[in-house]
């Protein structure tokens, strides 16, 4: 076995629940998941029950994270298009926590969904431009947002693309070199909507798993750089809520992402200088996350281990990925000095920093 270091990995697309759906998760054991799968620095989405849309309620989430979080933490400001919401983008875009704009284009969950084009404009108009505007936008909302942003001069941040014509617009848009950066969910790249039958709503999120072609175009926009990043879009919901009907929108992804990026590393479908890019490198400059001195990660990118939901820190103790043989599990993990994964197990006791 042997063990390499990394950098600390960074999501930059997570969903904590806290406060408001902390049934499902919360700072504490979504900031411990993120550690036990190689996570050091996450950033929440603003679509809580009371969504992230004032300054108040940006206040109270970071409350909330310095008492319970266990490793870097930041957010994303919402957009509602309400008077008071674009009143407060000038002093949300400079807040230190803050990384950028989420917009949602379409039905997730939560009640973010803006669809009138007015409201869309006069926020691409108004959100300041040094921060990027993330998007939730599938198919031809995209073409929306990527027009949107070009004449608001505003970097867009494409959520996790899911379909083969998401590649090709985001790489037309690359070509006429619009200041844009796309990124990608594990489930989309490792499962089609065929997982339905066999794993039930375990297997339903928000954009919905594609087809084989669009899988393949997702690996080869990885490849050739279309798509900057990897995302996780952590989405836990408890068991209960998943297996009612209709089941809520989502999937944990906090600690499968790495072991299965390590396994297309293996299975020959990513370099290994790609896993650090995609899930450090990229994230980290296109973000603008802060440095984390004496922060790392330690894993053996060969050594194989099995999925197991019912080890996970999350409060979601499912996936549709159990069973699962993934590679390079995270043996030790050090967020700013303390040790919070030992032997690749996560050590008790370790509160917020
Ligand atoms: O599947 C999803 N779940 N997609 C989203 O966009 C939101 C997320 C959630 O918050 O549950
Ligand atoms: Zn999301």
């Amino acid at each position: 076995m042997s063990l390499q270091r990394f950098p600390g990995f960074i999501d930059v697309h997570v969903h904590l629940r806290d406060p408001g759906a902390t049934q499902k998760e919360d700072f504490a054991t979504g900031t411990r998941a993120a550690a036990a799968g190689g996570f050091t620095y996450v950033v929440d989405m603003p679509n809580n029950p009371t969504p992230t849309v004032s300054l108040e309620r940006l206040a109270e989430k970071e409350k909330l994270a310095d008492a319970k979080a266990v490793c870097g933490l930041g957010f994303h400001y919402g957009a509602d298009g309400s008077e008071a919401n674009l009143a407060s983008f000038p002093e949300a875009a400079k807040h230190p926590r803050v990384f950028g704009l989420k917009i949602y284009l379409n039905h997730t969950t939560g009640e973010m969904l803006i669809e009138d084009i007015s409201v869309l404009r006069t926020i691409f108009e108004t959100w300041p431009a040094e921060k990027p505007v993330l998007v939730h936008a599938e198919g031809v909302q995209l073409a929306a947002a990527l027009s949107l942003a070009h004449f608001y001069d505003k970097r867009l941040h494409v959520c996790h693309i899911s379909q083969a014509v998401e590649v090709e617009l985001v790489k037309a848009a690359k070509r006429k070199k619009q200041v844009v950066t796309a990124g990608v969910c594990p489930h989309h790249l490792f499962l089609t909507g065929e997982a339905r039958e066999t794993h039930g709503s375990q297997a339903i999120m928000k954009p919905p798993l594609g087809e084989d072609a669009d899988k393949k175009a997702l690996w080869s926009g990885l490849q050739d750089g279309t798509i900057d990043i990897v995302e996780t879009d952590h989405a836990p919901h408890t068991l209960e809520e998943k297996q009612g009907d209709p089941p809520p929108f989502g999937v944990p992804g906090l600690e499968t992402a790495v072991g299965l990026l390590w396994k297309a590393v293996h299975d020959g479908d990513l370099k290994a200088a790609d896993v650090p890019r995609l899930l450090h490198e990229a994230p980290k400059r296109i973000f603008n996350i802060p440095d984390q001195p004496d922060t790392y990660v330690e894993l053996d990118p060969d050594e194989p281990y099995e999925i197991n939901p019912a080890a996970f820190q999350s409060k979601a103790k499912w996936s549709p990925f159990a069973g699962w043989t993934a590679y390079g599990k995270s043996r030790t993990v050090v967020v700013q000095g303390k040790t919070l994964v030992e032997d690749g197990a996560f050590v008790e006791g370790t509160s917020a920093k």
